[in-house]
């Protein structure tokens, strides 16, 4: 019996230890280095497939998804950087009141996405539109949900996206954006390198991803005054060790 509370002891003390070591270790200081905008190659487009089929990935939908629930699953929801459509795939499947459109500036992963629209049956009710988040097609005032996830450290110009999308969001609509911060804990640069050379495919290798994402990132400072030169006035952030989501209310 005693053994047992010892053992159990140990466990928490360890967990406690180790949660006290990743949050007192340091982080990077590195300047911002921008990555490419598109994924145009289709070796890459298909790399970048296979990876988001690995674990973090699929609990940062599951994250998002759990964040839609706050909201009310009627009207417009707009993916911007949709990538091969895993999220709003999902999306579709959860609540299918919404109506969808995937944005993305690649026509490599825009064809990936649809091909997973039509294998879920969900094509019907997934617009997808190739285009820049920087220049949307869309009319003012129709959007009730923005998404984006990944993509925002691959944007040209972040602050004309925001402008873009405060636009084309109606009054009170939410634009919700997930990405790394580039500030990331020092251990967690080393993880990612560790995890690039054991499972990360080659052609994704070759164009330094995912470390060159982590370092195209925003740091906490860069991108509260990226909100604060924005049209959006009403924001909360939340920062986490590599990552941080924005939620922003028109
Ligand atoms: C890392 S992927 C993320 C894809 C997807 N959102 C996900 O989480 O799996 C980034 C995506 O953003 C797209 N992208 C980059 N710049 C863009 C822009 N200015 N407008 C629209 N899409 C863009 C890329 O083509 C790519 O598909």
């Amino acid at each position: 019996m005693i053994l047992n509370y010892l053992y159990i002891f140990f466990v928490v003390f360890g967990i406690v230890v180790i949660i006290f070591l990743i949050l007192g270790l340091p982080r990077k200081k590195n300047l911002r280095k921008p990555s490419i905008e598109g994924i145009d190659d289709p070796d890459v487009a298909k790399a970048f497939e296979k990876m988001t089929n690995f674990i973090p990935f699929k609990i940062l939908r599951r994250r998002i998804l759990s964040e839609l629930k706050k909201y009310s699953f009627t009207g417009k929801l707009v993916d911007l950087g949709c990538g091969s459509g895993n999220l709003i795939v999902l999306i579709s499947k959860n609540y299918p009141n919404l109506d969808l459109i995937g944005v993305d500036i690649s026509s490599e992963v825009l064809d990936l996405a649809k091909k997973r629209a039509l294998e879920n049956n969900v094509n019907e009710k997934i617009e997808f539109k190739i285009g820049s988040a920087e220049n949307l097609v869309l009319p003012d005032n129709s959007v009730d949900i923005i998404i984006s996830s990944l993509s925002l450290h691959h944007w040209k110009d972040p602050s004309i996206v925001l402008k873009e999308a405060f636009r084309v969001l109606k009054q009170n609509g939410t634009l919700l954006i997930f990405d790394f911060r580039r500030d990331a804990r020092k251990f967690f640069y080393g993880l990612l390198k560790f995890a690039t050379k054991v499972v990360v495919p080659k052609a994704l290798k070759n164009i330094k991803e995912p470390i060159g994402s982590l370092e195209a990132g925003y740091t906490p400072t860069e991108i509260k005054e990226l909100i604060s030169k924005s049209p959006f006035n009403n924001e909360e952030i939340e920062f986490y060790i590599a990552w941080m989501f924005i939620k922003m209310i028109k």
